[in-house]
């Protein structure tokens, strides 16, 4: 297995204290007309700030939305992903971008609407946002990044590093093999999809999964969800998956990992995971939910983001 070598990375270069303005030079819906959900592409233009060149995909942005929240207090800062590559959106330097999906949601019989995701949503090109960051430094791709194969797993917005991660890779150069898999309740979810059929069209080291929860279901009725691929996938996953140079990277929804964990286990592959207690003496088909959830850890080679 070659060593993982991540890079160093900088953050916290602007706090919530001494925040940054940066200027919206996109933003325009990525969900499909149709779709319940609505996500939208924004790119900030970070001229002039320190951030140029010190933002790497992988990590996030803070965006400390206006106004206060229901104690007083200004609102918190909200972290968004970077959807962009090193080089900057459109190989722009100043430009990078996030995936944001506007929160909707019905609490006790009323609307309830996202403080930040929308008011990001609802930006007009030029307009000025407060930013922090760049945080995390870990959900990265290794400085030998050309050494490993890659399953990347996503749900919903979880798309965003992945999309710049694959721009990073499919760069030049690359030999390895990256298959991604997104998880989306319907098709109009299919985030980035023309960008994702392109780039495996154009390479064939490319692979393109697409798990649709509520409007494909499985056999037996429950939701597709993408950790089935794993299974349903075997023939062509299992080569790299049993290779000791291949990482998977998580990012989406919390959760998600604990069945992804198990089903890696159900299908033979604990060489990713980190048992402990009773499931070391147990066979995968025995394990309670309770004690995935507690008691697997990911091993040095899972990378995961999910909020
Ligand atoms: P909030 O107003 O914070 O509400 C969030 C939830 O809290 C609501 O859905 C509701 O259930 C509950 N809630 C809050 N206040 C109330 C209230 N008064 N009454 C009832 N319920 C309430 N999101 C993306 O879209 N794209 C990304 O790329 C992305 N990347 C992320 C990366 C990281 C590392 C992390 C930690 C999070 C990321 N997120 C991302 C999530 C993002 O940070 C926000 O959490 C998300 O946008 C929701 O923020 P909001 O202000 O719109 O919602
Ligand atoms: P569903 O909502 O049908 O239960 P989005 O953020 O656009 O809603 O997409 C998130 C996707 O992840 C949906 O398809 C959602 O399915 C699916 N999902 C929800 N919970 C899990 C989970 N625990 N594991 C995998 N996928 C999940």
């Amino acid at each position: 297995m070659p060593e993982i070598v991540l890079p160093e990375v900088e953050l916290n270069i602007y706090t919530p204290k001494d925040p940054v303005e940066a200027t919206i030079a996109e933003n325009y819906i990525c969900s499909a007309e149709g779709s319940p959900n609505f996500v939208r592409h924004i790119t900030f233009d970070i001229t002039g700030t320190d951030l140029v060149d010190r933002v790497k995909v992988g990590q996030a942005v803070g965006i400390l939305p206006p106004g206060e929240a229901d104690n007083g207090r200004p609102h918190k800062l909200r972290l968004y992903s970077v959807s962009s590559p090193n080089e900057g959106e459109g190989g722009k330097r100043h430009l990078i971008s996030t995936t944001v999906k506007r929160v909707v949601e019905e609490i006790d019989g009323s609307l309830y609407t996202g403080v930040c995701s929308n008011y990001m949503c609802d930006l007009k090109v030029g307009d000025k946002v407060r930013m922090t960051g760049p945080s995390g430094k870990r959900f990265l791709l290794p400085e030998n990044k050309n050494d490993f194969n890659y399953l990347f797993f996503a749900t919903g917005t979880g798309i965003a590093p992945f999309r710049g991660m694959i721009m990073e890779l499919m760069k030049s150069g690359y030999n390895g093999n990256v298959t991604l898999i997104f998880g989306c309740p319907y098709r109009t979810d299919l985030l980035y999809k023309d960008f994702f059929e392109k780039m495996e069209e154009e390479n064939s080291n490319f692979q393109y999964l697409k798990y649709i929860s509520r409007e494909d279901r499985r056999e037996d009725g429950t939701k597709n969800y993408l950790h089935n691929a794993i299974k349903d996938q075997k023939s062509t996953l299992d080569p790299y998956l049993k290779s000791d140079n291949t990482l998977i990277y998580i990012c989406g929804l919390k959760g998600m990992e604990s069945s992804i964990y198990h089903h890696l286990a159900l299908q033979g592959y604990p060489e990713y995971l980190v048992l402990k207690g009773d499931l070391l003496e147990k066979s995968p088909e025995d394990w309670e939910w309770e004690e995935i959830k507690k008691l697997i850890k990911p091993s040095p080679r899972i990378f995961e983001e999910v909020y």
